[in-house]
């Protein structure tokens, strides 16, 4: 059972100035250094960040999130210094990547060093470090002089929050302290590599994709269990997050990836279907181009049409805005009041594993191809 906390809400503006940033996220940081929690934002999510060192502090991140405790945490740091006190070892390769792409969304797992706290690494050998590219992370990490583990600020299962507004529907009355601090540029969560080994390996498909890691350390494998479209829910995973339901809303979320005119019809058919049949009403998430063709398709028929609501996730030209849009999204069907929603999947390339492995767990592997 959570005891109700009174939670600090402190807003923070794009335009602050670097002194008074710094004297917002005083008591912040003072909350963490104390052993307390603060939620705060990144350019992937926004996380729910407790001192990395103390064991208390950790358990108040499982408690308020609901979150079984074999799942371990990200640690989040704010310079290299830090990364020394938790990592065993350092592989020559990782500092190419590090100087490549920290701060920035990929998590590297190394051997961790016997402090690191089995509350932290979950009982596994490793641990799992961050540098975000976000200056309120970063200054919130550096004021309190400690690594920050840090998981996504969410109750869990429900989907990652990317704006502080589901952060605090979350949060609120369960953590210290909320920072309120923009939406989340990326809004995916961070690639996590295991880099203990001589090539680099994918535990979870983020914005830094194989490709480019591949790019800069000339080899980059993937982990077996997130390949194909059925979610491996077997036995001990790799990354253990990826074992359970995740990004879950309460409507049924199906996922069909095709060509444009496919998936158009298959969606106008499909909807009808759901509403006259089995009464439902139906989301769609799909891109702004489809939209368009649909509106004027639903325009017809506007008893079906009342209810069915289209959520449009950016271009198909571009795919930046559907990750940056897919986890509210996910969210919105629930506000919304609808039963179903189905996804137009992308194809797995690029930014397009990332967001197809959110996909089927949202969907709990329902992708289809038409
Ligand atoms: O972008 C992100 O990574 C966000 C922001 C807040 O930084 N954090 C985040 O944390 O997504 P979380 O706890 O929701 O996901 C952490 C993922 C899980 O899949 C977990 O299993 C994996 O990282 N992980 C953590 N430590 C690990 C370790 N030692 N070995 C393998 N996987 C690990
Ligand atoms: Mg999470």
């Amino acid at each position: 059972m959570n005891t109700q906390k009174k939670t600090m809400v402190v807003a923070i503006e794009a335009a602050d100035e670097m002194a008074t940033l710094d004297a917002k996220l005083k008591i912040p940081a003072e909350i963490l250094a104390k052993g307390g929690t603060v939620a705060f934002p990144t350019e992937t999510v926004y996380g729910l960040g407790a001192n990395a060192l103390d064991d208390l502090a950790i358990q108040k991140i499982y408690d308020a999130k609901g979150r079984p405790s074999d799942n371990p945490l990200i640690v989040h740091i704010a310079s290299l210094e830090m990364l020394d006190t938790l990592a065993l070892e350092v592989k020559p390769y990782v500092y190419t990547l590090i100087k490549t792409f920290w701060p920035g969304p990929i998590t590297f797992v190394f051997k961790k060093r016997p402090e690191v706290s089995k509350k932290v690494s979950g009982g596994l050998d490793t641990v799992a470090v961050r540098m975000p590219n976000h200056l309120i992370a970063l200054r919130l990490i550096a004021l309190s002089g400690k690594p920050i583990a840090a998981p996504s600020a969410n109750i869990s299962g429900k989907p990652s929050p990317t704006t502080s507004k589901v952060v605090i529907e979350d949060l609120l009355g369960r953590v210290d302290c909320i920072l309120d601090g923009g939406d989340s540029e990326v809004g995916l969560e961070s690639t996590v590599l295991d880099v203990t080994g001589d090539v680099p390996i994918i535990l979870r498909p983020g914005k830094v994709t194989r490709e480019q890691i591949e790019a800069c350390v000339g080899a980059c494998e993937i982990d077996s269990a997130i390949k194909g479209s059925i979610i491996d829910t077997s036995g001990m995973a790799r990354s253990p997050g990826m074992k359970y339901k995740h990004y879950a809303p309460k409507a049924e979320v199906y996922v069909y990836v095709g060509s444009t005119s496919d998936v158009i019809r298959f969606f106008y058919k499909e909807s009808q279907s759901r509403v006259m049949t089995l009464h439902e009403r139906v989301a769609i998430m799909t891109f702004e181009e489809d939209a368009e063709v649909l509106v004027k398709l639903f325009a017809h028929l506007p008893e079906i049409y009342e209810q069915v609501e289209i959520i449009t996730m950016g271009s198909a030209k571009d795919w930046t805005s559907y990750g940056k849009k897919l986890f509210d999204s996910l969210r919105q069907v629930d506000v919304l009041g609808c039963d179903v929603v189905l996804v137009r999947g992308v194809e797995e390339i690029g930014l397009g594993g990332a967001i197809m492995n959110r996909l089927k767990k949202a969907s709990e592997g329902k992708v289809t191809r038409i």
